[in-house]
């Protein structure tokens, strides 16, 4: 289960980069500032993000997998929300699906009340562009850009005006503890302001919703903590609403809320509400205990 986290932690943060909390601390074994108590925006308002009976076939008539079974959950406005289940339980096709990188074969996926599923190829091009922002295992920064320069390619692919995006990267970049880096190339930054980066770059458009899909599988145990810690932080001091898919319970324990994925549907749900990130996750591991183990990694 925690196979992702065995590296010790190095002593010292690298520069630039967030300290790990206390948690992470125990977790680990490693040196960092003392928990932040509570959640952030967890109440969410209208949702951001409806999915309606949503079903998806793969196959032909021979042999058809339903990788989703008629799945429905709302996402309010604000939260960050974990999607966890077993291998094969249809997470990856449930986040293709809302991001409109795969089609649904019935149901509907509504995003700030529109019904996605309903668009033609360029209202989904612009969607995707406008509303979507996404965070990927490693930070997938453009190598011979600068960090100021692949911000900024968000906001020119998405048609802001030339002049306002020297000020929106700017502020942007100041928020995630990053503007110092602008001028280096990737190369030249540390793992975790790399990660910061590209977390600028996802939040700079300002978009509806973060995806993220195993944000953390790739990394090592510093960077994961490094990386979730900087997608709470987007949550709770700058309003994102995400859904990630974790097969990790740590992972999990710093979202609000865990839908539990089984056969292409939702059938277990949890809440942080006011509960320490400790409590959630020993809530979370239940879960996973109860599932036999199912909702962990199995490849
Ligand atoms: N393109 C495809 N064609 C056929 N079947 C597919 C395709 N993509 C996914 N599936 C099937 O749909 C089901 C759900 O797959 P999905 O990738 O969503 O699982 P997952 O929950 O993300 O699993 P993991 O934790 O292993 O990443 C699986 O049975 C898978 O084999
Ligand atoms: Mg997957």
């Amino acid at each position: 289960m925690a196979e992702v986290y065995t590296e010790p932690f190095p002593a010292a943060s690298p520069a630039g980069a967030p300290p790990i909390d206390a948690f992470a601390r125990e977790q680990y074994g490693a040196h960092g500032r003392p928990m932040s108590s509570g959640v952030g925006a967890a109440n969410g308002g209208a949702p951001m993000l409806s999915v309606r009976d949503v079903e998806k076939m793969f196959g032909s008539r021979d042999s058809v997998t339903r990788a989703l079974a008629g799945v429905s959950f709302d996402v309010g406005t604000g939260e960050f929300v974990g999607i966890m289940g077993p291998s094969g339980s249809g997470k990856s096709t449930l986040l293709n699906c809302v991001s409109t990188i795969d089609t649904v074969t019935s149901g509907h996926i509504l995003v700030g009340g529109r019904d996605i599923t309903a668009l033609s190829r360029r209202q989904l091009a612009k969607f995707r562009r406008d509303d979507l922002g996404f965070i990927f295992q490693d930070s997938n920064l453009l190598d011979t850009l600068t960090g100021f320069e692949n911000i900024s390619l968000a906001l020119t692919i998405k048609g802001a005006p030339a002049r306002s995006i020297p000020g929106k990267v700017n502020a942007m970049a100041t928020r995630l503890g990053v503007d110092a880096v602008l001028q280096k190339y990737p190369y030249q930054m540390s793992g975790g302001q790399r990660q910061r980066i590209a977390a600028a770059r996802a939040m700079v458009t300002d978009p509806k919703l973060i995806l993220a899909d195993e944000p953390t599988g790739a990394l090592d145990s510093r960077s994961a903590a490094v990386m979730l810690e900087i997608m709470e932080m987007m949550n709770q001091q700058l309003g994102a609403t995400i859904m990630m898919v974790t097969h990790d319970a740590f992972a999990a324990s710093y979202t609000n809320r865990v839908l539990f994925i089984k056969d292409g549907a939702v059938f277990n749900e949890l809440r942080r509400g006011d509960e320490t990130r400790e409590a959630f996750f020993a809530r979370i591991m239940e879960v996973v205990a109860f599932l036999g183990g199912e909702a962990g990694h199995v490849s």
